[in-house]
């Protein structure tokens, strides 16, 4: 029973060269079937068909060359019946599958993939990664170059947004229209000051985020162009500014308004930090760390909080709803929360002698390596190594973290380790982000509100091309349902 793949595709950009007896024309497209299929991994479908030169190594060299299209052929075992589809972009429509049916009026195939794993739900223009190698750029530049070139974090988001970097002129546009907006209504610092003097910080940002669609009721017009670039605007400017207003509210300390003439990262520390009427002076070392910290966590393709994003913007639902949605979806520990997972970790290995005891237990099965693994990345996320490097330029400064020794040790066994290697597990941006963020006074709880700053532009670009995007409808998956039949309601009196 079930489904039979024969697969017939291969790309046009590799002209595969390879030998086979050509005794018959059966044997060979057995043996180019095989061959192609082994070679399922190759990338790059971009011409519609491709060619396979069989060359006759026997006596009687022949030459074949045999075109073949971008189709997959599918035979049903069920029924025999044999169903070709089309290949574009090394992916098929799941939609396509309906067609195969056993009888007329079944609902038809469709594909079963929790969580994912192997499903693209949309096409993407703004970031690549490629896992296996540790690869990621922002419309097409690497996040290393980004991360040493780029002047600031409103210049990445320029580029994350809108596709192409900013020149000086509409670089100083673009500042200048966020700066208009990092104020909020003062109504905002009323419903704020409604939380509980220990509410968390994330809790307070999701909720403020979303009751900003109380304050532009216009902002559910998402298909008006203007209007939702001037929602972006806002979310940008504010973003910042309702963070540091939460962590001050749990603090029990006055709020600090704006100060436009800084950097966003500066401005943010400012917003934080500062104590009393003396003058704050931003450290340059601290607001640079910052500002690199913001730009690698600007976006990450359609990870959960960004899929939330999508799903929710699907919907046409206003984009502060959407933004509050998709931070809800990163606070949780498997994602925006690692960093503060992972101290809590190393916290809890208290010692660089317990951690071998402490890899042995995660080995074990008993808990996991927070900061390790990832579903995309197979290999050192490129984000993490930036971020190693970077601790260092802030350790001089706010003096070392002491639980760095332990994070390196635990780095140093689990690289080294079977169990690790054989999984493909590698230190994750959140690995070392934590400790610089503690090192610069951020309180724990603060850390998923520090990822969701940055990210807010990767959400909102992935909102706007969502919304340009003729193929996208409402979010709504299937289901394979294997509940109860249909059965007749039970007054209470006869329930057992
Ligand atoms: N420590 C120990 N074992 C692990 C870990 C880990 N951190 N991550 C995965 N594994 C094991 C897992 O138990 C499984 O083993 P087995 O094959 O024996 O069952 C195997 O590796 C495959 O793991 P998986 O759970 O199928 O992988 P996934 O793609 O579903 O999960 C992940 C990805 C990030 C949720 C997971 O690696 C994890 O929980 N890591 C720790 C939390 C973390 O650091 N999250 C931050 C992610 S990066 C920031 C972001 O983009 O959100």
């Amino acid at each position: 029973m079930g489904i039979f793949f024969l697969i017939f595709a291969n790309s046009a950009s590799h002209v595969i060269r390879n030998t086979f007896r050509a005794q018959s024309d059966e044997y060979f497209h057995v043996h180019a079937r095989n061959f192609i299929s082994k070679q399922w991994h190759i990338r790059n479908f971009s011409l519609h068909l491709f060619k396979v030169v069989a060359v006759n190594c026997s006596s009687q060299v022949a030459s074949k060359e045999i075109t073949m299209p971008d189709t997959i052929t599918i035979v049903d075992n069920r029924t025999g019946k044999k169903f070709e589809l089309p290949i574009t972009h090394d992916t098929i429509k799941a939609i396509d599958l309906r067609q195969i049916k056993v009888k007329d009026d079944d609902f038809g195939m469709m594909t079963y993939d929790p969580a994912f794993m192997n499903t693209a739900s949309c096409i993407s223009r703004i970031t690549y990664i490629d896992g296996d190698k540790g690869i990621l750029r922002y419309r097409g530049y690497p996040i290393e170059q980004i991360a040493e070139s780029a002047q600031s974090f409103l210049e990445v988001a320029y580029l994350v947004l809108k596709g192409e970097l900013p020149n000086a002129k509409q670089l100083e546009v673009w500042r200048n229209k966020i700066k208009m907006h990092t104020l909020v209504h003062e109504n905002v610092k009323t419903l704020m000051e409604g939380f509980r003097y220990d509410a968390h910080p994330m809790g307070i940002f999701i909720s403020t985020v979303a009751a900003l669609s109380t304050f532009y009721p216009e902002a559910k017009k998402v298909r008006d162009a203007a209007n939702r670039e001037a929602q972006i605007i806002r979310l940008i400017g504010k973003v910042p500014t309702i963070a540091a207003f939460a962590y001050r509210h749990s603090k029990g300390m006055p709020y600090v308004y704006p100060d436009n003439d800084l950097t966003y990262a500066g401005n943010f520390l400012k917003m934080m930090f500062k104590a009393g009427e003396s003058p704050y002076k931003v450290n340059p070392v601290l607001e640079h760390a910052l500002t690199i910290l913001f730009i690698l966590h600007a976006d990450h393709e359609q990870n959960c909080s960004t899929s939330a994003m999508r799903v929710i913007g699907s919907s046409e639902c206003d984009p502060y709803s959407a933004t509050a949605g998709a931070a809800a979806a990163l606070w949780g520990p498997l994602h925006g929360g690692a960093n503060e997972a992972v101290i809590h970790m190393l916290d809890e290995i208290a010692d660089i002698k317990n951690v071998p005891g402490f890899v042995k237990e995660v080995k074990e099965g008993k808990g996991k390596l927070m900061g390790f693994g990832h579903r995309v990345y197979k290999n050192y996320d490129p984000r993490a190594k930036v971020i190693k490097k970077m601790a260092y330029d802030v350790f001089e400064v706010t003096g070392r973290n002491p639980k760095l020794d332990i994070a390196l040790e635990l780095e140093r066994i689990a690289l080294e380790d079977e169990y690790f290697v054989k999984r493909k597990l590698y230190p994750n941006v959140d690995f070392y982000s934590g400790l610089i963020y503690q090192a610069m006074g951020f309180p724990l709880d603060f850390f998923p509100v520090l990822f969701a700053i940055p990210r807010t532009v990767g959400w909102l670009a992935q909102w706007q091309e969502l919304l340009d995007d003729s193929e996208q409808k409402i979010s709504r998956p299937r289901q394979v349902f294997l509940g109860p039949d249909a059965r007749n309601w039970v007054p209470t009196i006869d329930r057992k």
